[in-house]
């Protein structure tokens, strides 16, 4: 395996190649041909699924790496001259917003069809889930009874004045969760909802999923809203801040906020083939198997089974079906219910 070093190609985006295999035992179908993906995600699970992919199929992976909007912006501003074959972001607001800068492709394949949920995927195949995330309540033993936790509802609660942490509402997991929100109960209610939580807080938002988890564990607040594999992660590096900390299932009404990590084919893709085949291969099991056991997520495709300690600890939940596409279309509003409330 060769590991290229990160090389700063242009402002802010990195190009990270991740190594190609030397696939002396593979089919070598692939050889010499090089898949471009353009990712918003750092993770190991990741690396892995690029290396599988290099293994089976001898094709050389190259890994353009930026934070969302930006990757998002580069790929628009390189128009037809984009060397990205594949896209993959986090969050469906993301894929959204990627999806109405016409960055995609449509891509027919009753694997992906089989493979990722309905409500996972877009209607035409422009993006499907690879992986999911849960957001989730983390409360403090000691200072909160988890029997008076109903749902998200509670963070808005009067009984929590002054005790809840949440990161800025122009981040897009808040974004998305309310939007699932506004879906689920109608504007009025999300809107007294997001002025209820802003008016919880015991501090203003600051930092992200991390250090609400660490500002629940130091005092500065009781309950926090998390995706699931912050905590997951902390439990693992460093029980001694997750010890005392639970995680509450907003199961009630319609279930756990679940967003997605997605990807799809880019619309000036030069190897659609290959792309497609790269899309195909992220739902296999083996790949599957990478996002829940290397980076704490839950594999898009239901079936697949895993190994990994503290998302059994966590335990299982049940997850709010609403389609993605929903939480992209109500990404406008639910910023403006944001910035309605306060929530800074
Ligand atoms: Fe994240």
């Amino acid at each position: 395996m060769r590991i290229l070093p990160i090389l700063a190609i242009f402002t802010g985006v990195v190009l990270a190649s991740c190594g190609s295999l030397d696939s002396g035992d593979g089919s070598g179908a692939g050889e010499g041909q090089t898949l471009t993906i353009y990712s918003s995600r750092h993770y190991d699970s990741d690396y892995a699924l690029y290396e599988a992919f290099e293994e089976e199929t001898g094709v050389t992976v190259e890994a353009i790496e930026a934070d969302g909007d930006l990757l998002i912006e580069r790929v628009k501003a390189a128009g037809d001259q984009s060397p990205a074959d594949v896209i993959i972001t986090v969050d469906a607001g993301r894929l959204w917003r990627a999806e109405q800068e016409e960055l995609f492709a449509p891509v027919s394949s009753a694997v992906l069809e089989e493979r990722v949920p309905a409500n996972m995927r877009h209607p035409d195949g422009l993006w499907f889930a690879v992986a999911t995330r849960a957001r989730v309540i983390v409360y403090a033993e000691d200072r909160v009874d988890g029997g008076d936790l109903t749902g998200y509802a509670s963070l808005a609660d009067p009984a929590f004045r002054r005790r809840v942490c949440a990161r800025s509402s122009g981040n897009v997991y808040n974004i998305s969760l309310l939007a699932a929100l506004i879906d689920r109960w109608g504007s009025d209610t999300a809107q007294q909802w997001a002025n209820g939580v802003n008016a919880n807080f015991a501090r203003d938002p600051l930092g992200g999923d991390s250090d609400q988890i660490r500002a629940v564990a130091a005092g500065e607040c009781d309950v926090a809203i998390v995706n699931h594999y912050y905590f997951a992660r902390l439990m693992g590096t460093e029980p001694e801040v997750t010890d005392g900390l639970a995680v509450f299932w907003p199961n009630a009404e319609a279930g756990v906020h679940v967003n997605i990590s997605g990807m799809g084919m880019s619309r000036n893709a030069p190897n659609p083939e290959l792309a497609q085949q790269f899309l195909e291969f992220a739902v296999s099991d083996r790949a599957q198997r990478f996002f829940a056991e290397l980076t704490n997520e839950y594999p898009a495709v239901a079936s697949v089974t895993y190994e990994n300690a503290a998302l059994a600890e966590l335990g299982d939940f049940e997850a709010d079906p609403l389609a993605a596409t929903v939480l992209g279309e109500n990404q406008a509003e639910a910023q403006r219910l944001f910035d309605r409330a306060g929530w800074q």
